[in-house]
């Protein structure tokens, strides 16, 4: 394992914020990160600590002291495959794109309408994350991860993780308790076909004859064009989540915006588009000490000048913030995890 001090965190995120962690330690196997967990027992109850992947998710607002982990592990293999499902288990290091390019050309389908997130195969259990009508969890079998404090193993099935949108186990009763060391996907060996969400029917039309190779490439495709690359302009993809409303509620909004953006839930709720609400509060493009929201997709803060601090972009979000509160009294709750 190497440790480093003093450690500056900008390449680790993808808001590109300045930010020192006291110690950084970042391991390339799993046996490194659990001999080290289990003759350190105890520790992690005393010392702060934080797992960071790729940062994709995370906004730093001031120097992190305590010690951040980082799995640079790798490892894909096959676990178990039949002529309808393969079992697939990836490094918690591997990033999530790579993974799924891997399973898409390894004839393993259902993960090609989460190209192109970024971030590791560890997080996008934590996060369950999902895009263009999948999530992570439809297709997790299992979840295997060390308990920070007692150094002991544990698996976890899809259902035991809890998942709901942008959510899981991991983000509430197992929080700062685990460090996740690989995910097992049960993928199949059938391309699945999942062109339901509007951009992608725009892309195919009526077409049924469409391939999981295409889905992936248009998934690419609308991303590229929507969403700024962290790598020159930072951001964390969505900052805020899509809200969620009663009937009541939703009914209200409808009446006073036909143009409203919805999706009605199973459970009789209604899940707003908050990237419309903070588009309709005409905030595309507003400027806030260098941080700013997106021209082109309105969810998305952006480090704009380069130089915008942690506090910056949460100075922009709780304007954005009020701004939607007072205009259609929705609260828009944070997607992106403050540090
Ligand atoms: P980090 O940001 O490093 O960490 C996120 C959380 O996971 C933290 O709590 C961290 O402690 C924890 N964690 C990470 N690895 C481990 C581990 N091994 N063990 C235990 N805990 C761990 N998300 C979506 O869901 N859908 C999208 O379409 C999407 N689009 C995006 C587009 C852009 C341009 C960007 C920048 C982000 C986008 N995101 C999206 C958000 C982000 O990509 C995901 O949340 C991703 O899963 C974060 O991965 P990460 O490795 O960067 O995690
Ligand atoms: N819209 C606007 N103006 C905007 C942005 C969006 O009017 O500035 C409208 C769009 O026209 C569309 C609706 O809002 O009618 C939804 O927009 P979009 O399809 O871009 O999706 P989103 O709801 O903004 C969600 C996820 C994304 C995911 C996409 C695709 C959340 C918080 N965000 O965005 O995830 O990639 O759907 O499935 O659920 C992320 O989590 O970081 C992320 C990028």
């Amino acid at each position: 394992m190497k440790i480093y001090r003093n450690y500056c965190l900008k390449k680790h995120n993808t808001f590109n914020v300045d930010a020192i962690a006291s110690i950084f330690a970042e391991y390339t196997t799993d046996d490194e990160i659990i001999e080290y967990i289990r003759t350190n027992e105890g520790k992690f109850k005393q010392v702060k600590h934080l797992i960071v992947g790729e940062g994709s998710n995370l906004l730093f607002t001031g120097d992190f002291y305590g010690m951040v982990l980082h799995p640079l592990t790798k490892y894909i293999s096959v676990q178990s495959e039949d002529n309808d499902f393969c079992l697939i288990e990836a490094a918690a290091g591997v990033i999530w794109d790579d993974f799924v390019g891997w399973t898409s050309s390894h004839m393993a389908f259902g993960l090609e309408n989460l190209s192109l997130i970024p971030g590791t195969v560890g997080a996008s259990a934590v996060q369950n994350v999902g895009a263009y009508g999948v999530e992570a969890g439809d297709y997790i079998h299992s979840v295997k991860y060390i308990d920070l404090h007692s150094g002991e193993l544990i698996s976890l099935s899809s259902e035991q993780c809890k998942f709901s949108y942008r959510n899981s186990i991991f983000k509430n009763e197992l929080k700062n308790n685990f460090l996740i060391l690989s995910v097992t996907y049960k993928l199949s060996r059938k391309p699945v076909i999942n062109i339901e969400y509007a951009d992608l029917r725009n892309c195919f039309g009526e077409r049924s004859d469409v391939s999981p190779r295409e889905i992936r490439e248009a998934v690419i495709n609308i991303r590229n064009n929507k969403l700024p690359d962290p790598e020159v302009t930072g951001n964390a993809g969505s900052f805020f989540k899509n809200p969620v409303i009663d009937k009541l509620k939703f009914n209200v909004l409808k009446e006073r915006f036909s143009d409203l953006r919805f999706y009605e839930l199973a459970d009789g709720n209604y899940k707003l588009a908050a990237g419309w609400l903070i588009d309709k509060c005409g905030l595309k493009g507003f400027e806030h000490n260098g941080a700013a929201v997106h021209d082109k997709q309105a969810l998305v803060l952006i480090n704009k000048s380069g130089n915008a601090t942690g506090k910056d972009i949460t100075g922009l979000a709780y304007i954005v913030r009020e701004k939607v509160k007072e205009k259609f009294d929705v609260c828009l709750e944070p997607e992106v995890i403050f540090i």
